[in-house]
């Protein structure tokens, strides 16, 4: 492979010693750029001594080859046995700084994909500063890219955005303490020809739930460089001698078969190396939240009125999201207070849960626990456990203060809190949930040199505490949350299953929000729920149908007051339900496949799954905006048995796989807008 290497002397190029293959280093392809000594591009490591010098470079120290993953301490990373995947640890080390790096990379070689991870050591006599730890680098050549990302806002997350490469360096990144709902920790270096069948893509996706950068950088010599890791700004780590540091991993996925490729990649090691638990493999069951049905204004009876008519519908769960606990009759109160409010909810959880029970429903409970009101119990004892500069007021997000999930001792008593409320009822599944951004990031536990170290371990904190909810609670159904999609990353599924896609709960907005996070995240991943009409979020007014058939393929459920809807609609439930039970998990399981985007078409949107054995296939077809057509649309599908012959359950039409494919499926004709149905093929034989 030397070949590939081109080790040439680039004009104007700084270099160490004639005759070294490496002189010319700012022109060489690197795995894992220093600085400060001839590599002008990105630097993936940053280190500074104690009396001031920042320069690294690393040298090939040796490696190892062995089947199998280790895991990351503390962090969530995918996993394989020796019959997954094999890894590779390559040892460099800065003699001058006495610095030793291991770079991982686990090949999972059935699935095209290679999970990037680093760690260092500090072997030398002096204390060290790392301002810059990237986890992934990777060099190659311009071949025409785009560079592909997900923008986005709350209420909007993860709109797909794809754009031609340019010169210099071209960067996304969020320092809000979450993924955030504005950028993706997800970069792909897509072929300009690529479409969703066919063309190369190079993508990074962080297994990271904080500050995150991610950059594509073409340089002189039109060499691409694409990196991703912790945001370097406002993070600084003091390494002791003898200190390691871990950080999280990248994943890189390849697909020679566009970005249809790289989705059903991600998807395939999500489901299977990242997502673990119960419900890993199992169907979610379906819900109603009473969030948008009742906000902070109910008390039992109501609830009940609510889970009877869910379990009169056939719906599994009640969620009672915010509201429950303290004196929170809004949001400027309560945060931290974990107790029930038994004002609203008199005999406690355990009461309201054996009512629920008893309607045969499981029950779930939202809570927000990484956070803290100024009017709350807990902030008048403890003052001190909110994030906070000092001498510096302090800033509010949605009324709130940031907790110190630095700190073990903090973590504890909200833990304690939590523990103690899960033990007192029968509670099933937990919405975890976290509305505003880091700022005013200090510690009162930290040294002064190490308050760089804040945002990280923040995020460290979330984890254990989650790590240890669910060794407490092995049976429990954890979906995280955040402001809706604002912490939707690999990293919170390594914990949950699941996670609310957004808080935009109308149909056809999700269409777009639902397209661009199954771009890398599996459909079971995503909360759907069918909302109230006119929507919260933008008034829009839908079918109630129309509605089931947007969160069919996600975790199904309803957010509305379900004693509301009328007649016909609460009848429409049994049917849309059963429709869940008999084809959510080829959307669960399946393989997925983008037909047609109404982001792109501004007509009508399609999205097919196919089971793995190929033996059923379902596509969701939404007729977005009405356009007079002599003639229906055709749609061609993807994924079937060429050779197998499939019956169309709605027409009765059996076809082969190929006339399906190629020639494609005739879709109904509607008239009107926000119409839908979906479209169910099964193997037949002939
Ligand atoms: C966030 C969540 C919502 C809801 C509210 C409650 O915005 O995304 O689903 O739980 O908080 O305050």
């Amino acid at each position: 492979m030397r070949y590939l290497l081109r080790v040439c002397s680039g004009s104007y190029t700084p270099f160490r010693e004639k005759g070294d293959q490496a002189a010319f280093l700012n022109d060489l392809p690197v795995e894992y750029s220093g600085c400060g000594l001839g590599d002008f591009r990105e630097s993936c490591l940053r280190v500074e001594t104690k009396e001031g010098f920042r320069a690294c470079g690393l040298t090939y120290a040796g490696h190892r080859i062995f089947g199998g993953k280790p895991a990351l301490p503390g962090l969530p990373a995918t996993y394989g046995g020796e019959k997954d995947c094999t890894t590779l640890e390559l040892t460099c080390c800065d003699k001058v700084l006495g610095l030793t790096v291991r770079l991982y990379y686990t090949a999972f070689e059935k699935l095209d994909a290679i999970c990037r991870s680093v760690q260092i050591e500090n072997g030398g006599t002096e204390a060290l500063k790392l301002t810059t730890v990237l986890s992934a680098c990777l060099d190659l050549d311009n071949r025409n890219f785009d560079m592909l990302t997900l923008h986005g806002s709350w209420a909007y997350e993860r709109m797909i955005c794809r754009k031609e490469l340019g010169w210099g360096k071209q960067r996304i990144s969020s320092n809000r303490g979450i993924s955030s709902h504005q950028e993706q920790p997800f970069m792909a270096l897509v072929e300009h020809t690529a479409t969703q069948t066919q063309g190369q893509v190079y993508a990074m996706n962080f297994v990271y739930s904080g500050n995150f950068m991610a950059q594509a950088e073409t340089s002189q010599q039109e060499q691409v460089r694409m990196v991703m890791g912790i945001d370097p700004e406002g993070f600084g780590w003091r390494l002791a001698p003898g200190d390691t540091f871990q950080a999280p991993e990248v994943v890189m996925v390849y697909s020679d078969c566009g970005l249809g490729g790289m989705t059903r990649t991600f998807h395939d090691l999500y489901r299977g190396h990242l997502i673990r638990g119960p419900y890993k493999d199992k169907a979610r069951p379906s819900l109603v939240n009473n969030w948008e049905a009742t906000y902070f204004d109910f008390n039992t009876d109501k609830l009940l009125d609510i889970a009877r008519t869910a379990a009169e519908s056939g719906i599994e769960m009640l969620v009672v999201d915010d509201g429950w606990f303290g004196h929170r009759d809004n949001d400027r109160s309560s945060l931290g207070d974990w107790y029930v409010n038994e004002k609203k909810l008199p005999g406690g959880l355990d009461r309201l849960v054996r009512q629920v029970n008893a309607l045969g429903l499981k029950f779930g409970i939202w809570v927000e626990p990484e956070m803290i009101s100024p009017d709350s119990d807990l902030y008048r004892a403890h003052p001190d456990y909110a994030l906070q500069i000092p001498g510096r007021p302090g800033t509010l997000g949605r009324w709130q203060l940031v907790l110190d999930m630095s700190r073990q001792d903090v973590r504890d008593c909200v833990y304690e809190q939590l523990y103690k409320i899960l033990s007192s009822a029968n509670i099933e599944y937990v919405k975890w949930d976290m509305n505003r951004p880091l700022t005013d990031a200090a510690s009162f536990s930290l040294d002064d040199d190490r308050q760089g170290e804040l945002y990280h371990r923040y995020v460290l904190g979330v984890y254990e505490m989650q790590e240890r909810l669910l060794r407490d609670f092995p049976h429990l159904l954890l979906e995280n949350c955040a402001s809706g999609g604002g912490r939707f990353d690999p990293g919170m599924l390594y914990y949950s299953p699941q996670i609310w896609t957004s808080d935009n709960t109308d149909a056809i907005d999700r269409l777009r929000i639902q397209e661009g996070t199954a771009l890398i995240y599996p459909l079971s991943t995503m909360g759907a729920h069918v909302a109230a009409c006119p929507s919260h979020t933008n008034s829009r007014t839908t079918p109630f149908e129309t509605r089931a058939l947007a969160a069919l393929p996600g975790c199904f459920g309803y957010e509305l007051d379900l004693t509301k809807l009328s007649t016909e609609e609460k009848a429409m439930i049994p049917g849309q339900l059963e429709r869940y039970r008999k084809y959510g998990w080829v959307f669960r399981t399946g393989d997925y496949y983008r037909l047609a985007s109404y982001s792109e078409n501004g007509e009508y949107d399609a999205l097919m799954a196919v089971s793995k054995d190929k033996r059923i296939a379902v596509v969701d077809y939404i007729h977005v905006m009405s356009r007079e057509r002599r003639r229906s649309l055709i749609l061609p599908l993807q994924g079937l048995d060429e050779n197998q012959a499939y019956r169309s359950a709605e027409t009765r039409e059996v076809r082969s796989g190929a006339a399906w494919m190629y020639g494609g499926m005739p879709l109904p004709k509607m008239r009107g807008d926000f119409l839908g149905q979906l479209m169910v093929l099964e193997a037949a034989a002939v």
